[in-house]
C-alpha cells in the first residue's frame, strides 16, 4: 500500500480530508446497514435537531502503525461504551458496540494510505459522531439520526509538541454539577470556545476549569483530563462527576500502578494544593500527555518544579510506556490493542 505524499512529521492537529468515511442512518426505530462513502458532505433539514438544539455527540480515538508494521487502535471498545453513555444522556439511539468497532476498522482499512508511518510522530485520528438529522422545532429529541466516522492524519495537539504549556485558571465554567460534563457532547465544546479564544489572546495555551459550585477544585481543561505527580512521586488525578472519563487517563493510572509500580490516587484535587505538585500533565487522545510548566491563577504563578523546558521525569515515563504500548514496543494489557491489519 503506497502512502500518501504527506509531510507526516510536520503535521499539526488539523483536518485533512481522507478518502472514505462510514455512514449509517437511524429511521423508524432502527439503524440501516451502513456504508463507506466518498462523499464528505452532509445534507440535512434546516430544522435538524443538531442544528437547532445541538443534539450531537462524538468520540475521538487513534489508529497507530506499530513497530512491526501492523495498524491498530487503542481500546476502541471504551469509546463505543462512552458513546453509548453520551447517547443515552441526550436521548439518542445507541449505536451497537460491535457495529461501532466494525465501522472504525472499515474506515481505517479504507484509508490505509493516510495512516502515518511508524516513527513519524503522527497518527490517524478517528472521529465517530452522531447527530439528530430530522426536523424538530419544539424542544424534543429528533426521530432520525446519523452515525458517521471519518479519519484525519494528525500530529501533536499543542504546537511545540512536548514543550511544557502555560495554562490559566478560567473564570468561565465548563460543566454544571449534574450537567453534561461527563459525556462527550458537542455542546460542552461550544461553550468552551469563548474561554479558549480569550485564553489564547492572553498568551495561555489552555484553561484549567474549576468545579462551578465551589470554585476550589480542579476539574479538567477543554479537551483533556489532568494528571499530577506529587513531590513524593504519587500520581494523582481529579475525581469529579462533571469531567469526561478519559480513556487515556484511565489507562495511565493502570500503567502507573502496574507497569511503573507507582502509587496512584483518584480524588478531589484542590486548587490550593497545586503548589505542592511536582509535575502536571494534560491527558487525552489528542493531547496524549502534554506537560504543563506553569499554572496562572489570576496573576499568581504556580511554577511546576519540572520547569518550562521538558517533561517531568514521571510524566516522561508514563508517556513512554503508554505510547510504547500503543505502538507495539511494549506488551499491552489483554484487550487494549485491536489489530486491524
Ligand atoms: N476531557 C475532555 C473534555 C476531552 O474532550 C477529552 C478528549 O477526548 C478528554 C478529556 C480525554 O479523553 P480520552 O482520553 O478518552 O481521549
Ligand atoms: C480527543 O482527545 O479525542 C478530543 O476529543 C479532544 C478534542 C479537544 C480534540
Amino acid at each position: 500500500m503506497e502512502k500518501k505524499n504527506i509531510d507526516w512529521s510536520n503535521l499539526g492537529f488539523g483536518y485533512i480530508q481522507t478518502e472514505k468515511r462510514y455512514v449509517s442512518n437511524y429511521k423508524d426505530g432502527a439503524w440501516d446497514d451502513g456504508v463507506l462513502t466518498e462523499d464528505a458532505n452532509i445534507v440535512i433539514s434546516e430544522c435538524a435537531g443538531v442544528l437547532q438544539y445541538a443534539q450531537t455527540i462524538f468520540e475521538g480515538l487513534k489508529a497507530y502503525t506499530t513497530e512491526d508494521g501492523h495498524i491498530v487502535t487503542f481500546r476502541p471498545d471504551l469509546n463505543a461504551e462512552r458513546l453509548e453513555a453520551s447517547a443515552k444522556r441526550l436521548e439518542m439511539p445507541v449505536f451497537p458496540k460491535e457495529r461501532f468497532l466494525d465501522a472504525i476498522d472499515k474506515v481505517v482499512a479504507a484509508n490505509e494510505a493516510y495512516v502515518p508511518p511508524y516513527g513519524s510522530g503522527a497518527t490517524l485520528y478517528l472521529r465517530p459522531y452522531m447527530f439528530g438529522s430530522s426536523p424538530v422545532i419544539g424542544v424534543k429529541p429528533a426521530q432520525e439520526y446519523q452515525f458517521r466516522v471519518f479519519g484525519t492524519p494528525v500530529g501533536p495537539y499543542f504546537k511545540g509538541g512536548a514543550k511544557p504549556l502555560t495554562i490559566r485558571v478560567s473564570d468561565f465554567d465548563r460543566a454544571a454539577p449534574n450537567g453534561t460534563g461527563n459525556i462527550k457532547a458537542g455542546l460542552n465544546y461550544a461553550m468552551s470556545l469563548h474561554a479558549i479564544v480569550s485564553a489564547h489572546a492572553e498568551g495561555y495555551d489552555e484553561n484549567m476549569y474549576l468545579d462551578p459550585k465551589t470554585r476550589t477544585k480542579v476539574e479538567e481543561t477543554g479537551g483533556a483530563n489532568f494528571l499530577f505527580v506529587t513531590k513524593d512521586g504519587k500520581v494523582v488525578t481529579p475525581k469529579s462527576d462533571s469531567i469526561l472519563p478519559s480513556i487515556t487517563r484511565r489507562s495511565l493510572l493502570y500503567v502507573a500502578k502496574e507497569y511503573l509500580g507507582l502509587e496512584v490516587e483518584e480524588r478531589e484535587v484542590l486548587l490550593e494544593e497545586l503548589g505542592d505538585m511536582a509535575e502536571c500533565g494534560l491527558c487525552g487522545t489528542a493531547a496524549v500527555i502534554s506537560p504543563v510548566g506553569k499554572i496562572v491563577d489570576h496573576g499568581k504563578e504556580i511554577c511546576l518544579p519540572s520547569g518550562m523546558t521538558e517533561m517531568g521525569p514521571t510524566t516522561k515515563k508514563l508517556y513512554e510506556t503508554l505510547t510504547g504500548i500503543q505502538m507495539g514496543r511494549i506488551e499491552a494489557p489483554e484487550g487494549w490493542i485491536r489489530v486491524i491489519k
